[in-house]
């Protein structure tokens, strides 16, 4: 059994690989990487291909994450077939992916935030056109959420 878990922001450069970055890292602590599979995207394609943001590789190194290897894609028709949790960081991406949404997708789709138990209908804000305090908070509230939803995953399927 494993549950397919798919961060989504605007770029995919900034939050959603900071947030692919971190829950992966508390997936292995937790040794459950056989179990919870973990990948982002961006609902706009400009930045296919291309390392995060410098500023958003620093911030998570600072933390003792190490986020240089991801690449930006842009999401697809198929993720709505493969990935259980589907999370956006703001309500425009949510907005986009529901847009998408084939009607009989079965899985979880809504805000990260929410989601992860942390705060009801509330956004991880866009730190692109911010400074080095944008990408501390967008970190810090990766890292609540990422915590909150990896206990309640582990309650939902048991592991
Ligand atoms: P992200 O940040 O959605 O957190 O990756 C952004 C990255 C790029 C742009 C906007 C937001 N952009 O306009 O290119």
């Amino acid at each position: 059994m494993s549950v397919h878990v798919l961060f989504v922001c605007l770029g995919n450069i900034c939050r959603s690989p900071t947030a692919h970055g971190l829950f992966q890292n508390k997936v292995d602590q937790s040794g459950l990487s056989e179990h919870i599979i973990v990948d982002s995207a961006g609902t706009g394609g400009w930045h296919a291909g291309s390392a995060p943001d410098e500023r958003a590789q620093s911030t998570a190194r600072e933390r003792g994450y190490d986020i240089s290897h991801l690449k930006a894609r842009q999401v697809v028709q198929g993720d709505f077939e493969k990935f259980d949790f589907i999370l956006a960081m703001d309500r425009d991406n949510l907005q986009h992916l529901l847009s998408l949404k084939p009607k009989d997708y079965k899985g979880s789709i809504g805000l990260f935030l929410d989601i992860a138990n942390i705060d009801k209908n509330q956004e991880v804000p866009d730190p692109y056109y911010g400074g080095q305090a944008q990408f501390d908070t967008a970190i810090k509230l990766i890292e609540d959420a990422s915590e909150g939803l990896l206990k309640k995953i582990r309650q939902q399927y048991e592991l």
